[in-house]
């Protein structure tokens, strides 16, 4: 159970695994004294002294008291040297508020964030505290929230105008946290397309290290996340403190070394191209970030992660549901075909056992390449004759669900409504429009736009009878303004795009409950908390190559769930890679995610269509503890030739183990992997071998896994538990 306990100016959140401390400091400064495995109780001097100060007084009356003190929501300039994490301009006063503790609650439930996704659940506890600042007349209220099932503590903040005068807010931070060492090694996940979210290591040094994005969306280039571990911290065993961002947008994620050797965390909206007009009474609310510790190493982190964003942030109707094993018509036709040639391809995969036949891009206008007709969104009927209802009805005959492709945000300027409404995309006028594949953004912050995509979806999904949509969004922002705002706003339009697509997911998914939405942004170039609270699913990355899987599915598994991860079997060779990985390596890496196939299946052989039928039967017989069970990284793809890992059911009872070796090797001894997360006092049998081993052995001595010959061989061995 979750308490807030207050007393002596100590402010105590703490569940069954951990605490998170703080002190008002004579003078009202809000002072970090402790986040880390639950404490019973803290003496504040040891910390402070340590943070280098040998009085623990008034750290304000110091000179520059304020640089030596760990804070929670540090300003700069008024004696903290190190960044802050808060900006805004005051008309004659400066830039720096002095903010001070006026006050703080227990509120009876955690509030939802207005216009943000946040998380939600009906047990643990929020603190409200409220700092203030007398000559501006800002505050800051800082939300803090620990349930009871997660060691983690949930940060935002609303900035709120108290004054008389308009104030610009430049920099408002989600988070802030001041840790006593630098002894940490930072781990962030960074990439590109069709290389999302490789994982980076190094040790932090004096200075600012981190990622952040101004493109517009969280990137394919970087993550709203970062983890600190300590040096000896491993995937199973040492501390590990994970950060992430509740938010789709231009981040910044951040760790800064200052002297003494401590370090400051910050994470939230990047303050780079944000500037936001606060009028008197006006506020602004910070999306959430989440901080998560862990003492069983990385590993430990990720299934914090994964169990809070299921239990607290996705989509409830989604969490435990059936996903339908699916196969997307992209790699298998891309913009060329028709009713007959969909109509068919969909015919055989049905035979396979596919649940649900998804109409990818191509579909619309006269969309033959990617250089027109985004924002037309009418079937194009020389390939669609019978429009969308009659190939869903077709479709849907086959005893298949029918999904369908959309990338809303987006108008290509060939098309009827770039024609009628130039000012709908992002632009500074009077500067040419800069296209990215042949297409525009559209203005999310414009209501008129957030109504015409909120329109434009609904009538093709009630057209259509869709059960899925697959939204996509394949641009970064560029030329960045917008004519809807007024030119002192134009600074808001990142932020205010977000909050208007979020505006639109929120009345869609209420509109269409039952309607099962994934996530893409050419590939995983969007794929965050932020959209989890919308889309259950995200497609991971346009890499479908086994082997690139094997890292990309490793790195966005550091805090991002398995259950999340759009996962396809791709035809041979790849479409990205060129390499021919057997079809079997290819399924074991795609049951790593949330599952479904990239290919035409027409172009099977038999054997390899018998194939597919069981491949479906064992991705749904093992649906359950490949989604709900506990993910052990077991051999990274980042250290060495063979990447191995294991899911495991929450009782312990099965599990589903992978390896994968990338380059075949001759004349060397199977490897002998070690497993984790099984009950050591059980027995379990490998179903494929039909031998039966200790759960302390396959844990301690490992479980050897036998591989073909060849590169990109792979096992694939599901474990049960006996009956006692
Ligand atoms: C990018 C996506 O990642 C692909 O899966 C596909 O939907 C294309 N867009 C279609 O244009």
């Amino acid at each position: 159970m979750t308490e807030i306990l207050q007393e002596n100016g100590l402010l105590h959140l703490r569940n069954g695994s951990i605490s998170y401390i703080m002190a008002v400091m004579p003078g009202g400064a809000l002072a970090h004294l402790y986040f880390g495995p639950r404490l019973s109780a803290i003496h504040p001097d040891g910390v402070l002294r340590a943070a280098g100060s040998g009085d623990t007084g008034n750290f304000r009356l110091q000179e520059c008291g304020l640089d030596r003190l760990p804070q929670e929501y540090p300003v700069q300039g008024l004696g903290d040297q190190r960044e802050g994490a808060l900006t805004a301009e005051y008309p004659g006063k400066g830039w720096a508020a002095d903010l001070r503790f006026s006050g703080a609650e227990a509120l009876d439930a955690k509030p939802g964030l207005d216009g943000l996704p946040a998380t939600f659940g009906s047990d643990g506890k929020t603190l409200r505290i409220t700092l203030a600042d007398a000559l501006t007349g800002l505050r800051a209220e800082l939300l803090y929230t620990v349930f009871d099932d997660s060691p983690a503590v949930i940060r935002s903040v609303r900035i709120v105008n108290g004054g008389d005068a308009p104030m610009l807010l430049t920099d408002a931070q989600s988070l802030c946290l001041d840790l006593p060492d630098s002894r940490w090694d930072l781990i962030t996940l960074s990439g590109a397309w069709a290389r999302e979210r490789a994982v980076y290591r190094r040790p932090l040094v004096p200075g600012h290290q981190g990622v952040s994005t101004l493109c517009g969306a969280s990137s394919l280039q970087q993550s709203p996340f970062l983890a600190l571990a300590r040096k000896e911290t491993t995937e199973d065993a040492g501390e590990a403190l994970g950060a992430a961002l509740i938010y789709s947008g231009n981040f910044a994620a951040r760790a800064s070394v200052y002297q003494n050797d401590s370090t400051r965390l910050s994470l939230g909206v990047n303050p780079r191209d944000f500037i936001w007009r606060l009028a008197p009474g006006e506020a602004f609310q910070t999306p959430e970030a989440v901080l998560v510790y862990s003492e069983e190493g990385l590993g430990g982190m990720s299934r914090a992660f994964h169990r809070l964003w299921e239990s607290h942030l996705l989509p409830p109707r989604w969490v435990n549901a059936h996903r339908p094993v699916l196969l997307n018509s992209w790699e298998a036709a891309y913009f060329d075909f028709d009713e007959e040639k969909l109509v068919s391809i969909a015919e055989c995969a049905a035979k396979a056992g596919v649940e649900l036949f998804v109409m990818d891009d191509g579909w619309f206008g006269r969309r033959d390449d990617d250089s027109t007709s985004l924002g037309d969104w009418g079937a194009d009927r020389k390939k669609l004759p019978g429009g969308l209802r009659r190939l869903g009805d077709r479709i849907r005959a086959l005893g298949l669900q029918f999904g369908i492709w959309m990338e809303p945000e987006m108008v290509s300027p060939q098309s009827d409504l770039y024609r009628a409404h130039p000012d709908w995309a992002i632009h500074v006028p009077g500067r040419e429009p800069i296209t990215a594949r042949h297409q525009l953004t559209l203005d999310m912050s414009r209501p008129d736009v957030q109504e015409f995509v909120f329109r434009a979806v609904s009538d093709t999904l009630t057209e259509s009878g869709a059960a899925y949509l697959k939204w996509d969004m394949n641009r970064n922002f560029s030329n960045v303004g917008s004519a809807y705002l007024p030119p002192d706003r134009q600074r808001e339009l990142p932020h205010r795009y977000i909050l208007g697509l979020y505006a639109v997911m929120d009345r869609l998914v209420r509109a269409f409950p039952e309607v099962l939405i994934e996530g893409c942004a050419s590939g995983g170039g969007r794929f965050d908390p932020g959209m989890l609270y919308y889309v259950p699913q995200f497609w991971c990355s346009d890499d479908t190559d086994a082997l690139q899987r094997c890292r990309i599915q490793w790195g966005t598994s550091l805090f991002l769930p398995p259950s999340a991860m759009g996962s396809h079997v791709s035809a041979v060779p790849n479409h990205q890679t060129g390499r021919t990985a057997p079809l079997e390596s290819r399924f074991a890496v795609a049951l790593g995610g949330c599952f479904g196939y990239e290919l035409d299946p027409r172009k099977l052989t038999e054997e390899e269509q018998i194939a597919l039928r069981r491949q479906i039967a064992y991705a749904r017989d093992t649906e359950k503890t490949r989604a709900r069970g506990g993910l052990y990284r077991l051999l990274s793809p980042y250290e060495g030739n063979d990447t191995a890992w294991i899911t495991v059911s929450p009782d312990q009872t099965e599990a589903v183990f992978t390896l994968v070796r990338a380059l075949g090797r001759v004349n060397t001894p199977p490897p002998l992997v070690r497993l984790r997360g099984l009950d050591g006092e059980k027995r379990y049998r490998v179903l494929e071998t039909n031998e039966v081993y200790g759960g302390d052995e396959l844990m301690r001595s490992g479980l050897l896994c036998p591989l073909r010959p060849g590169d990109a061989q792979s096992v694939l061995y599901t474990l049960k538990a006996e009956e006692e």
